[in-house]
């Protein structure tokens, strides 16, 4: 049974946990998807695991669209959700309806998906009256890298605490189907899951939301560098590629790769006739 909006809504009601993982292309997407995973993020983070560009200031509508599209192609039953890029909603309403527009008619996403709470009230309800669900994002709002100084956890103190249940609220007036919580104390996310109506995915949140999100190429291990302190390696596919990279160079290299089994033959008779 293919995943809704309205699935996600009966889940949370129901009390059954919301899995999401990030995939970028029709391959990956294939398999999440087999996997019966709920929902895939298109997440700007190809940015940073897919382009190598540090963050995800500078993905573009382009981008997003092109690996959306990839991403959808792959799909039968998850919820296949778009990021905005940087830039795509902030400027005004009648942008941001734009382009969330053309992340589901040429990505054909289900969803997309917003950094900001009472500040993108406005953009959320333009957009929800489009009829295009939207998923907000608030705590640590990766495209706000520059003014938050850097990747810190939010919500620590009491007047941003506030601020974060006073977005969350805002983004449940505006008619988001489910929030993203990222970076924030699990005590937080599990107030503001259980005040909500609308389901909660933590990245960094705890236990306490309705569901979970990780970055693939992060729980898959791909990556050597920076870990967050919330991601769990389920497995180590990086290392695994590694020596599979690793032993191809040596099979060339020696000669034991192509063998006879990778080999096309010629019919009887021709090279005799080309040697002439
Ligand atoms: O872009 C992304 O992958 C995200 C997740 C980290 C939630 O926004």
């Amino acid at each position: 049974m293919a995943v809704t909006v309205a699935t996600f809504q009966e889940m949370k009601r129901a009390g059954e946990r919301i899995s999401m993982l990030t995939a970028y292309d029709y391959t990956t997407a294939r398999l999440v998807d087999a996997a019966g995973v709920d929902s895939i993020l298109v997440g700007d983070s190809l940015g940073n695991v897919m382009l190598g560009l540090g963050d995800t200031i500078p993905v573009t509508m382009e981008d997003m669209i092109r690996h959306t599209a990839a991403v959808t192609r792959g799909v039968t039953n998850a919820l296949v959700i778009a990021d905005m890029p940087f830039m795509s909603y902030q400027v005004s309403v009648c942008e941001a309806v734009a382009n969330a527009g053309r992340l589901i008619k040429e990505g054909r996403a289900h969803a997309v998906k917003l950094e900001g709470g009472v500040a993108m009230a406005d953009r959320i309800a333009a957009i929800t009256a489009a009829q295009i669900p939207v998923c907000a994002h608030i705590g640590l709002t990766p495209q706000g890298i520059n003014a938050f100084g850097g990747f810190k956890v939010q919500g620590k103190t009491v007047e941003a605490a506030r601020q974060f249940l006073a977005d969350a609220q805002a983004i449940q007036e505006a008619g988001a189907f489910a929030v993203v919580l990222e970076a924030v104390p699990a005590e937080l996310a599990t107030l503001v899951s259980g005040r909500l109506e609308i389901p909660t995915i933590g990245i960094g949140a705890g236990a306490g939301c309705d569901g979970q999100v990780l970055v693939n190429q992060d729980m898959l291990g791909m990556f050597d560098g920076f870990m967050p302190k919330f991601v769990r390696r389920f497995a180590e596919a990086g290392a695994l590629m590694r020596e599979a990279y690793a032993d191809f160079d040596r099979c060339v290299k020696d000669g034991t790769f192509p063998g006879p089994e990778h080999c096309y033959g010629m019919p009887e008779g021709v090279l005799e006739q080309i040697e002439g």
